[in-house]
């Protein structure tokens, strides 16, 4: 079999095991998951499908699922997120990995190709997914093995690459993704986009296997999507542009979880900041926290960095581009980079600055900088969140693959969309009090029985909204 690895450099290693050291120290919910569950072997016999940035946080959540008894073949599920030193100290310690900053399309879905199949020719049994990349995969190569005409006219070069890759693996094995998704026993899902695309196959009725959706455990949303972006954001800018932030004009569009921390990070960095909404709810929210709601069209003229963190699509539009101030920044914090419509932006001249950077020549007195080519800025330009927000969303993680894997006895999960039980929820805050020296009081037998919650939690009902 060739290398089972595809990486930029192996000799970075050493720096990525440095590294890694650092990060285990800032992920204290990972590393008692360890403690806890190494023991027992839950994973044992789980071959795990990853597709999720490979940044040094996520070296520290493979290690711990091999840990617990996994082996994993991973890829980023970003073609500008991998760091390379994780990834090449992941493929040195013997782990399949496929994935390098600045990955083609082409590349990126070929090395999404590549997560199914072990060197012994066992298939993968579980998926771990960011965006849903990977499910993608195996549902539409499925289908595409009874109806190859869906492979027809993609809607534009991401597709392209997307088909073709599906179509180089059906002419070498034509039942491939069909045997793969017969094997497949769960998915467990990081982000809200990918979230979004498994209920709405789950109201089709078109998923295969059971699902658990991460983003929504509260120590995954309301602290990664949030506080994670809150350091993450203007981290991106500053590096990609190094501009001035105190006294900017900067447009934060969406006013959910990530919205709410982008809006943050840029007050924080001095930033006077407008929000957009489309919900009554998030802008008077947004409002109350001070912040001024206005539309894109009001706010283009006026800002002087836009971002997008909305995951819907078309946002911020070629029109809205065009009234922008001369060398306004403009990126995206959502999942995908049809947030902000680049491709319309192709026709104009393009000026790469650096990796990451490109300024683009709307007219002779008006250029923009686009960062990331409008993709996720905080991971193309920096290295996304810090370790230890990232260590409670991936003990979710590892908490809903043991659920899948090892605990869905009697039918307990369907082929539908969970969330993990708030018990869970609540034991993944608690693993990250003592790192940061928080103490946690505890309620007397009298004051649980008068607020009639039991003494060690669940403190809150499932619909309570922190
Ligand atoms: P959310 O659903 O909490 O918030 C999105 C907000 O955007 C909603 O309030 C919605 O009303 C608003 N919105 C939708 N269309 C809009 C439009 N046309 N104009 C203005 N506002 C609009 O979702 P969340 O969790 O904040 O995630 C947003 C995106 O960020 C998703 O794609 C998610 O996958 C991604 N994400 C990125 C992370 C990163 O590190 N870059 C971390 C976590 C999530």
């Amino acid at each position: 079999m060739a290398q089972d690895y595809a990486v930029k450099d192996i000799s970075l290693a050493e720096f990525g095991e440095k590294e890694i050291q650092i990060a285990e120290h800032e992920m204290p919910g990972l590393m008692a998951t360890r403690r806890e569950f190494g023991a027992a072997q839950p994973l044992k016999g789980a071959r795990i499908a990853g597709s999720l940035h490979m940044t040094i946080q996520t070296a520290v959540l493979i290690r711990t699922l091999e840990a617990l008894g996994a082996t994993v073949r991973w890829a980023s599920c970003n073609i500008f997120s991998t760091q390379d030193h994780a990834a090449a100290a992941i493929a040195a310690s013997g782990t399949p990995v496929f994935a390098h900053k600045g990955e083609t399309l082409e590349e990126y879905w070929d090395f999404a190709d590549r997560l199914w199949e072990w060197e012994d020719g066992s298939l993968a049994n579980m998926i771990l997914d960011d965006g849903g990349d990977a499910t993608m995969l195996i549902l539409v190569g499925s289908q595409a093995e009874t109806d190859p005409s869906i492979l027809e006219n993609p809607s534009n070069e991401e597709e392209e690459a997307f088909f073709n890759t599906i179509k180089k693996r059906l002419a070498r094995d034509p039942g491939f993704y069909s045997r793969v998704k017969a094997s497949i026993k769960g998915v467990t899902e990081e982000t809200t986009t990918g979230v979004m695309r498994l209920y709405q196959r789950a109201k089709e009725g078109t998923l295969p296997f059971p699902a658990i959706n991460v983003n929504d455990s509260v120590t995954k949303s309301k602290f990664d999507n949030k506080y994670g972006c809150k350091e993450s954001l203007v981290d991106a800018i500053r590096r990609g542009t190094d501009v001035m932030m105190a006294g900017k004009v900067a447009t934060v569009a969406g006013y959910g979880d990530v919205g709410k921390g982008s809006a943050a990070s840029l007050r924080g960095a001095g930033c006077r900041v407008l929000v957009t909404e489309v919900d009554p709810i998030c802008a008077l929210q947004a409002a109350m926290d001070g912040y001024e709601v206005v539309t894109m069209e009001q706010a283009m003229p006026r800002s002087d960095i836009v971002v997008t963190a909305t995951g819907n699509k078309d946002v911020l539009t070629a029109d809205h581009m065009r009234n922008a101030k001369d060398m306004a920044i403009i990126c995206n914090i959502g999942h995908f980079d049809n947030e902000i419509q680049v491709d319309a932006l192709k026709n104009y001249k393009w000026t790469n600055i650096k990796d990451q950077v490109d300024m683009v020549h709307l007219s002779d007195d008006k250029r923009i900088i686009l960062l990331s080519q409008g993709r996720l800025v905080n991971l193309g330009n920096a290295t996304g969140h810090p370790s230890f927000v990232m260590s409670a969303s991936f003990t979710n993680q590892t908490l809903a693959q043991i659920e899948l894997w090892a605990n869905n006895k009697d039918g307990k999960y369907k082929n539908d969309v969970y969330v993990l039980p708030k018990h869970l929820d609540e034991k993944v805050a608690a693993l990250h009090l003592e790192h940061i020296g928080a103490s946690l009081s505890k309620l007397t037998e009298e004051q649980a029985e008068y607020i009639g919650v039991p003494q060690n939690g669940p403190f809150k009902s499932d619909d309570y909204r922190y």
